[in-house]
């Protein structure tokens, strides 16, 4: 790789908040200001169960976990939480914990249950039914339309996001629902971490992917291709979003964007991150498309190889404006200066590094929350769009008391660390204006099935009965104290 310089990069120091980039001694405890956005985040798949109620028909998860040997132990999605039919207990659960804000995501097989076509309006009425119950509990509802749930019979059709005819039937089942919706939902989000389902999972390339629908795509302009399609279907469905919403509303994007973290906060070990920042291939691939409506010239230079198939006008309906930034994050990576012709490396982490919940992918890198933020706003957001945490947890391992109480430290300790480098950003005068805890409920987690446990609130399966854990009362208190406690 060449080696890059500012320029090339576009990083504009003049971009910078006059602020030190040292921590602050304070960092994380300081007062939360009360107009911060607490939150927590399910998506429909994970919790909703209630597979063949109302006309839902299959997604290619349902298809996905009947295959044998798909999910670590054989789980479903048939019942999950029954969050369908159990919702406004879980949402009197939401109200105790003292969230204002819930991000949930919408099925589109319930409510398109052929892909395209006719709009199934008793799946329509579960969502009315749900946002009603929230907002008499005074929560705000933020409904993200794809968390990868695409109707097997579009998978069938024409092979789901490798063809380009998905994005005009996503817009079109967007219009379907902030039509009726729109009334009482004005916080949206079109897509979910398009790099989880078009990129590291789902669409894999040269080998069967973990995640639904298991394809294993020949090449990299394949993958880029399916990307592109999510481009769109994105850029489609912000403009369906605007045309059909009864009343202003605001779209975020949900990503999980590489964060780059500097392994030691001087200017050149900075600058290493800044540019690995914008050399990542997901960031360069998706975020940067999102956010500036194109690829970096520099970056498509370097991944000829997987650039896709762009037709005339395509950028043009990509690129439009968004209002807010949602940052799922999880980990990251560090990086340093280094005499590589990038200028950059990252510092390998061991094996033995900590993990949380006992899953390979999940680093414990607390700064990668800051250094998202911060990057993502210096780079790509010249309005100064509202960033906000729209993800962020572990699965714990601690198991049961004979109460049936779950004493998820791990689960404390790793968002405590998480919150205070979100907070740091704001201190320090970034624009982050909320965060939504991954997740509310222990929930189906893709191809581990029901082994690892996201929730601030224990499911019992076998029962549904519901317990919150001491990470739910850590949380309760942070936002009631209104600092990381
Ligand atoms: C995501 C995922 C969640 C996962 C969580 C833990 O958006 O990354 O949507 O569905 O369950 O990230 O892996």
């Amino acid at each position: 790789m060449p080696a890059l310089s500012s320029a090339a990069t576009g990083f504009s120091t003049a971009a910078k908040p006059a602020t030190s980039a040292a921590p602050r001694p304070d960092c994380g405890a300081a007062p939360v200001p009360p107009d911060f956005e607490w939150g927590v985040a399910t998506a429909a798949i994970q919790v909703e169960g209630a597979a063949h109620a109302d006309g839902r028909s299959p997604s290619i998860w349902d298809t996905f976990c009947h295959q044998s040997g798909r999910i670590a132990d054989g789980g479903n999605v048939d019942v999950s939480c029954d969050h369908y039919n159990r919702f406004a207990t879980d949402i009197a659960l939401m109200a105790e914990l003292g969230v204002k804000h819930y991000r949930f995501s919408i099925a589109w097989p319930r409510i398109v249950p052929e892909g395209r076509g006719a709009v199934n309006e008793k799946g329509m009425d579960f969502y009315r039914r749900l946002v009603d119950c929230l907002r008499d509990h005074g929560i705000t509802p933020h409904a993200t339309l794809y968390h990868w749930d695409l109707p097997q019979s579009l998978q069938d059709r024409y092979a789901g996001w490798q063809s380009r005819e998905v994005a005009k039937d996503f817009a079109d089942y967007a219009t379907a629902v902030v039509s009726r919706l729109g009334d009482r939902v004005d916080r949206w989000m079109p897509l979910n971490e398009i790099a989880t389902f078009a990129c590291y999972n789902g669409y894999g390339v040269g080998r069967p992917s973990s995640h639904a629908p298991g394809l294993a795509l020949a090449t990299a302009r394949d993958r880029g291709q399916v990307i592109h399609h999510a481009l769109l279907a994105h850029g489609l469905a912000c403009q369906a979003i605007r045309a059909a919403s009864p009343r202003p509303c605001r779209i975020a994007i949900a990503e999980n964007f590489a964060s780059c973290v500097p392994v030691i906060e001087t200017p050149e070990h900075i600058d290493a991150a800044r540019h690995a920042f914008a050399d990542n291939y997901v960031n360069g691939s998706i975020l940067f498309p999102l956010l500036q409506g194109r690829h970096d010239d520099a970056w498509a230079e370097r991944h000829r190889e997987a650039l896709p198939e762009i037709a005339h006008g395509d950028w043009a309906i990509i690129s439009q404006p968004i209002d807010e930034i949602g940052f799922n994050c999880y980990t990251g990576d560090y990086y340093q200066a280094s005499d590589t012709l990038a200028g950059y490396e990252v510092v390998p982490a061991s094996p033995a590094y900590p993990r949380a919940g006992g899953l390979s992918w999940l680093k414990i890198i607390p700064e990668a929350a800051y250094w998202g933020i911060r990057l993502v706003s210096e780079k790509l957001s010249p309005r100064r769009l509202p960033v906000f945490i729209s993800e962020n947890g572990c699965a714990d391992t601690a198991t049961a008391d004979a109460a049936g109480l779950v004493s998820d430290v791990d689960r404390i300790a790793y968002t405590r660390a998480y919150l205070r480098q979100v907070l740091r950003a704001k201190q320090e005068g970034y624009p982050v204006s909320g965060y939504y805890h991954w997740s509310f409920l222990d929930n189906f987690e893709w191809g581990e099935g029901y082994t690892k446990r996201f929730g601030l609130v224990h499911v019992d399966y076998a029962t549904q009965r519901r317990t919150p854990k001491l990470g739910y009362r850590w949380y309760r208190e942070t936002i009631r104290a209104g600092r990381v406690v």
